[in-house]
């Protein structure tokens, strides 16, 4: 997706930086001034052409963040005396005004910033901005970027000043027919730097980007590579695992990327019963990056899923990136610790990151703890199959959160979308999707939530998707029970999954208000909801070839699609936790069937 400024500049982002904790980092986070521009005043003038596209933009820019030079001079917005949002931070539950806000907003940072020597770089880095941002500094535009959940960052070494820098970003979150996602969606269209916004100084040639991994289904032989950027490309890098006595050198080639692989017979591989990280030293000349990594095998063999070999069941979860306690995005480590926390409690062993990348924070959680990975690319429910800037939108996202977590030995599969309806168009955008995931890692499993159909019969549920012949997992959503008939029906249906693949079900549920207690049949009692648990699991524990599930959802999550009062107000209430942090009695059925599996699988 190419964006030009004003002056013919490419403004797309540049390529990743790999691991920005493990760099000289200054962090922007804190208060930032804001504007609320619904209007869009501060991007363009009364003919609606965008200031920053023209050669002379005037006073009414606010990216210029211009102060008035006396008291004659119209200037209509100052960044100095207006409130302030936290970053990171969704703009919807910091003021109540903004709660289903959905349009621009103008952020302003000033910062000074002192190199800690004259020849070296620096770069910004976004975690995540909600959805649409135009990025300038000092006046000048560094880039737009699209896409509310994967990061990216721009070169800012030649508009640096040591003091009183300006970063002024436009957010807007609006959503769009052509989005990805597009209009419709079951959660809370968070706006805003809804993740951590860095400066990151690095030497003229540094480490850009890494991978290092287990080969495809070799236990002993760490392969990857180490991209350099700057001049100096041609350098001998070096990769170092000093546990396991690891070093080992390669030539970078003049496009800077050095490839290596190394044989190792003492590497403990990564499980969630021993979720084992090495230090991995990275260093060219003047560069080193350390990371924390594990290393694993994830294959299907058959109707089974293998972790290194071994048969294995996904206890999981869906999980979708709020702190249902604050009623805001998650994105720090403690959100994680807390989501990834309650799902152990469940004794999980696997999460579905529902509907879209959740921050890096998670996936190095996730690493931490023991518990493996969905994560999605945000395809959901109908959008524009066959327009082109859609894909790319779509596949660069994913390309996106596949860079970012590629080291990362939690993350298992790589969802390219979820119920959307089978057609032509739909079923060439996902072959192409899957595509380009395997092109960009061979060595994780691709799966979609794809959707059942029923047939003459009334019992039969069949899963049958052009779909599924491009995925490794064939994961399915369903809803016998709630928006499918009442929980008994589960005792009558018959499944029919012609696929030799593994099969889970990667959504199932019933919404319950925490603490409204009633009869069985009563929808939105704890009690309804803990009997079609009962009913779902027995129901789909008759499907030979299922290997994992998670159902919906952990935690009750804000949607504005739900307005039934006293139950919803705006939430989905189909957490097996309530928003106040309190379990459900549905939340202890599931528990109870995870001990089964594990003790089943034990020995498998
Ligand atoms: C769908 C969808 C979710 C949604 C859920 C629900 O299957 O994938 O995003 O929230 O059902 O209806 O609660």
């Amino acid at each position: 997706m190419i964006f030009l400024s004003a002056a013919g500049l490419n403004l797309k982002a540049e390529n990743l930086i790999q691991n920005i904790s493990a760099r000289t980092t200054q962090s922007l986070n804190g208060k930032w001034n804001y504007i609320i521009d619904p209007y869009e005043t501060g991007y363009y003038d009364y003919r609606y052409n965008a200031f920053d596209k023209s050669q002379n933009p005037g006073n009414g820019a606010y990216y210029l963040d211009k102060k008035p030079k006396n008291a004659s001079e119209l200037i209509e917005y100052s960044f100095n005396t207006t409130s302030t949002l936290m970053v990171p931070g969704d703009w919807n539950s910091q003021d109540d005004k903004l709660l289903y806000y959905e349009g621009a907003i103008w952020y302003r940072r000033l910062f000074d910033y002192k190199k800690t020597d004259a020849n070296n770089r620096v770069f910004v880095h976004f975690g995540a901005i909600n959805y649409e941002s135009d990025i300038y500094l000092n006046g000048k535009k560094l880039g737009k970027h699209i896409g509310g959940f994967t990061p990216f960052n721009y070169e800012i070494t030649g508009l640096l000043k040591e003091t009183e820098n300006s970063l002024v970003v436009k957010v807007d979150n609006k959503r769009k027919r052509e989005g990805v996602p597009t209009l419709n969606t079951d959660w809370w269209n968070y706006g805003g730097i809804t993740r951590d916004v860095t400066l990151l100084e690095v030497a003229p040639s540094f480490i850009e980007d890494y991978l290092v991994q287990l080969k495809k289904n070799s236990p002993n032989e760490i392969t990857g590579f180490v991209q350099l950027n700057g001049n100096n490309k041609s350098q001998t890098v070096t990769v170092q695992i000093p546990e396991l006595k690891i070093k080992v050198n390669a030539t970078a080639d003049s496009a800077g990327k050095a490839v290596f692989s190394i044989v190792n017979k003492k590497i403990v591989r990564w499980s969630t019963e021993n979720p084992k990280l090495y230090q991995v030293e990275i260093s060219c000349d003047n560069d080193k990056v350390t990371d924390k990594i594990g290393f694993r095998n994830i294959e299907t063999r058959g109707t089974d899923i293998l972790l290194n070999g071994k048969s294995i069941f996904l206890r999981g979860i869906c999980i979708h990136e709020e702190n249902a306690l604050r009623g805001g995005r998650a994105y720090s480590e403690s959100d994680a610790e807390m989501l990834l926390n309650s799902a152990k409690e469940l004794n999980c062993n696997y999460v579905r990151l529902a509907h879209y990348p959740h921050s890096e924070n998670m996936l190095r959680k996730a690493d931490e703890m023991g518990i493996l990975v969905w994560e999605e690319d945000p395809v959901y429910w109908t959008i524009q199959w066959e327009n082109p800037s859609t894909f790319e939108n779509a596949k660069q996202q994913l390309t996106d959160v596949i860079t970012r977590d590629k080291n990362r030995a939690c993350v298992i599969i790589w969802s390219m979308a979820n119920e959307t309806p089978v057609s032509d168009a739909r079923n060439e955008f996902l072959r192409k999707l899957a595509a380009h995931a395997r092109s960009l890692d061979n060595t994780r499993l691709i799966s979609a939530a794809l959707e059942v159909h029923g047939s003459k019969n009334p019992r039969e549920k069949i899963v049958e998707d052009y779909f599924a012949d491009y995925v490794d997992i064939v994961n399915f959503n369903e809803y016998v029970g709630w928006y499918d008939g009442t929980p008994d029906k589960c005792d009558q249906i018959e499944w029919n999954i012609k696929y030799n693949k593994p099969v889970m079900i990667s959504e199932f549920g019933a919404g319950a208000l925490q603490g409204f207690h009633g009869d069985i049949n009563a929808r939105f009692t704890e009690e309804y909801q803990e009997y079609l648990y009962q009913k779902n699991l027995a129901m789909i524990s008759k499907i030979p070839q299922l290997r994992g599930l998670s159902p919906w959802i952990l935690y009750d999550f804000r949607s504005p699609k739900r307005v039934l009062p006293v139950i919803q107000d705006g939430w989905n209430r189909k957490g097996l936790i309530g928003e106040n942090g309190t379990k459900k009695k549905a939340f202890f059925v599931l528990l109870d069937f995870y001990k089964q599996k594990e003790k089943e699988y034990l020995n498998k």
